[in-house]
């Protein structure tokens, strides 16, 4: 769907890439496809066969999911930063959870999660990891199937936005677009505090985003440029859209449109850029969308307009 921001006292044009309508709500439902069929491909997986993998929630839900319809098991490492919907979701679908214990120097959960699955692979021998953080499928499920379905939508795309946690989605696409596009922008979008570009670590609220280790899939090439989104701008923005249009965007999305518009600020000349929601307020309910959770997270007041690169907003 496209919106309009307005930035200085131009409304310019957004494309909204909703992920959230992907069969498990996120856009890990394709990454999560990518590793399951790279796995069987390799005649690595078998009725009955069980996956570990380590998830900040998303990628959970989607293996939860695609394991329930093949017929696999399927134990989510995840830990207390994930909103209990995904984790309910999971166990819905005969997922087993298991929340990792320490955090790390950060406050974050990557190492010691990524610790926990190194024990339940040593103590089921017969389990199998994808390990979404390495595995080229993840990136190649976007290369292949993401990238060439948004070149489809939006044909004259000038600028894409995109969230990078394991850098999975933003290497898949910034490769194939540089494959055809001499012109278009790729431009990857973080958090403060995260790792995942190289910059100084930090404690972080939104999940999905960041991560504490740098990507091991990027490579300078993959994408234009980086933009790095506070925490506090990231709500803002997602509330900012829930009350003014009713959309409902997860907090890597947030990040991404509050990204976009920066950076339009300082590019007039784009005109048709789009950004990659990759999931949904449902998955926010008890943490990014309660009052009560915000405020004790030292966010009082959550709708600070100053902090924002655009002053208003509308439905195209
Ligand atoms: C909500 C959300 N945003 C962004 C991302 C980043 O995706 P990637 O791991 O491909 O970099 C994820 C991945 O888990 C996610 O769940």
């Amino acid at each position: 769907m496209d919106i309009a921001l307005k930035i200085g006292s131009r409304w310019r044009k957004v494309g909204l890439k909703l992920e959230s309508y992907n069969p498990s709500g996120s856009i890990k439902y394709r990454t999560a496809r990518g590793l399951i069929r790279a796995l069987e491909a390799s005649g690595l997986l078998a009725p009955g066969s069980h996956l570990v993998e380590s998830t900040s929630g998303n990628l959970g839900v989607a293996l939860a999911f695609l394991s329930q319809v093949r017929d696999y098991r399927f134990t989510a490492v995840t830990d207390p930063k994930a909103d209990p919907v995904m984790l309910e979701h999971m166990k819905s679908m005969g997922a087993v959870v298991i929340s990792a214990g320490e955090p790390d120097e950060d406050g974050s959960y990557l190492l010691s999660r990524l610790a926990m699955i190194r024990r339940l692979l040593a103590e089921d021998r017969a389990s199998i990891w994808p390990n979404q953080y390495e595995n080229p499928a993840n990136p190649e499920i976007h290369y292949h199937e993401t990238a060439p379905e948004i070149c489809r939508q939006r044909p004259g795309m000038d600028a894409v936005f995109i969230a990078a946690s394991t850098g999975g989605t933003l290497a898949g696409i910034g490769r194939y677009l540089r494959s055809v596009s001499a012109t278009a922008k790729v431009v990857g979008v973080d958090v403060r505090g995260s790792r995942v570009f190289g910059y100084p670590s930090g404690k972080r609220l939104i999940t999905g985003i960041g991560s504490s280790c740098t990507s091991l899939f990027l490579r300078p090439g993959d994408y234009d440029d980086v933009v790095i989104v506070d925490d506090r701008e990231a709500v803002t923005t997602c509330h900012y859209l829930q009350d003014n249009l009713g959309i409902g965007l997860g907090g890597s999305a947030g990040a991404v449109v509050a990204a976009c518009a920066r950076y339009l600020k300082a590019h007039p000349e784009i005109a048709q850029p789009v950004c990659i929601c990759p999931d949904g307020s449902a998955n926010y309910l008890n943490t990014l969308y309660n009052y009560a959770w915000l405020a004790g997270h030292g966010f009082g007041s959550v709708l600070n307009l100053e902090s924002l690169a655009f002053s208003d907003v509308l439905k195209w």
